[in-house]
């Protein structure tokens, strides 16, 4: 199936689907790479005959599996009630599907058979910190994505190898990430740990993640904006925790930030320094569903500012735009301001000539 088959299958399938297709992988869509030889990531189960895979394919396959033939290094084991891993893996497996079943433990030579995996993707199981062998992972050093996420994980897996690019660990039951957890992950670009119990985040937690792009901490127990973040990051979700404000210099030397969320807090004007989210990198900016009753200080470059829901009263050009002129205006496209206790007829006059480029702004 080429990515135009697949294209055709979502539309066909409708938009229901795809977007659970979507949240089966933490709410960030998996992209494949087609000219890498990476499979398709639609589940095969109740869609084509295993019996059918069998006759057609000679290569070994495990009895509780499906092996397509046109992905000769890809082994589908979800959706089937399993309990434990199929023992006889074979050592060809690069894409390992073993979603929506019921494994709870994985033993230490879980994976001693199969260790060119590249995809391991192990959402929607009973998986427990205790039963999780914490040598399992060691000698996939070919392993990129490994997928956990809605698990009944306490912990960070230990022993994460260092290939990864990939680590998805949203709605688990995790309260504390160990010091250095991911030290040697410094390919590592995207990490979930949103929905699951974190209360802080430690000064060495996310220590050695070089390159991460996009860190998703939202539906956390959150109650100060983290300090010890990975500076590289581009896209930082805190959505859904209990941050009241940011300090000064909360976001200082994050020069990648482009995406920041912090909607569904409980951020009030009184808590957040006034220049918080002077950072000229950043491009759109999610503060909808807080407490502010005025507009904070924005860097002219912010395209996308989302504040509904909050409890606004007054537009002060000056949180746009300093001083207005040829050169000087703000970038805002979007500006989201309903949901608050302001009207139309309440903006200033000079309000067109800061936000000249704007398409749409809601209030
Ligand atoms: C997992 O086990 C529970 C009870 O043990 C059962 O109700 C459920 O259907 C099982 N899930 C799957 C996907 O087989
Ligand atoms: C690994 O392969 C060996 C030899 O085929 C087999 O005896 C063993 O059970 C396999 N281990 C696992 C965990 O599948
Ligand atoms: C990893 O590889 C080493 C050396 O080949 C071997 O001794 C060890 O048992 C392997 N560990 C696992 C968990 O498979
Ligand atoms: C995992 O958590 C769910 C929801 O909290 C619970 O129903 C289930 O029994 C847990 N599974 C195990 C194996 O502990
Ligand atoms: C990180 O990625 C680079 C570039 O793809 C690769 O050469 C390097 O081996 C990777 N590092 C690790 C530790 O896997
Ligand atoms: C915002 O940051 C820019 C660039 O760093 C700086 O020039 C400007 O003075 C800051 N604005 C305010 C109001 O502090
Ligand atoms: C707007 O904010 C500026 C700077 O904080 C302040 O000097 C000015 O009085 C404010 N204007 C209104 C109409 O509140």
């Amino acid at each position: 199936m080429d990515i135009q088959n697949i294209l055709l299958v979502l539309s066909v399938i409708g938009l229901n689907q795809a977007f659970t297709l979507d949240y089966d992988y933490g709410g960030i869509p998996l992209w494949i790479n087609r000219l890498r030889g990476e499979p398709s990531v639609l589940s095969l189960h109740g869609r084509m005959d295993s019996r059918w895979f069998r006759a057609v394919n000679p290569q070994a396959c495990p009895t509780e599996c499906d092996c397509p033939i046109q992905w000769p290094s890809s082994v589908y084991c979800d959706q089937r009630g399993l309990r434990n891993l199929p023992i006889d893996i074979p050592p060809r497996t690069q894409y390992l599907f073993l979603q929506r079943n019921n494994i709870s433990t994985l033993p230490a030579d879980a994976f001693s058979n199969a260790t060119h995996l590249h995809w391991l993707l192990l959402d929607h199981n009973q998986l427990i910190s205790g039963l999780v062998a914490k040598t399992m992972l060691a000698n996939l050093s070919y392993l990129e994505n490994l997928f956990m996420n809605h698990n009944n994980l306490t912990e960070v897996p230990s022993g994460l190898p260092h290939g990864l690019r990939q680590l998805r660990l949203a709605y688990n039951k995790i309260q504390k990430i160990s010091p250095r957890a991911f030290h040697n992950l410094q390919n590592l670009t995207l990490l979930l740990l949103q929905g699951n119990q974190l209360k802080t985040i430690g000064e060495e937690d996310f220590t050695g993640l070089l390159s991460i792009n996009l860190l998703d901490l939202s539906q956390n127990y959150l109650e100060e904006f983290p300090k010890h973040l990975p500076p590289s990051v581009q896209q930082l979700y805190l959505s859904s925790n209990f941050l009241s404000g940011l300090k000064e210099e909360s976001l200082q030397g994050f020069h990648s930030l482009r995406y920041l969320r912090l909607s569904h807090n409980q951020l009030r004007n009184m808590a957040l320094a006034p220049n918080a989210f002077n950072l000229s990198s950043m491009v759109e900016l999610d503060l909808s569903y807080n407490q502010l009753t005025s507009i904070p200080i924005m860097p002219s470059t912010l395209q996308y500012l989302y504040l509904e829901v909050n409890h606004i009263q007054e537009f002060n050009v000056s949180s746009f735009c300093r001083t207005v002129g040829p050169v000087d205006y703000s970038q805002i496209r979007i500006l989201r301001l309903d949901g608050n206790k302001l009207a139309y007829h309440q903006l200033p006059p000079d309000w067109v000539m800061c936000l000249r480029v704007l398409h749409h702004i809601f209030i």
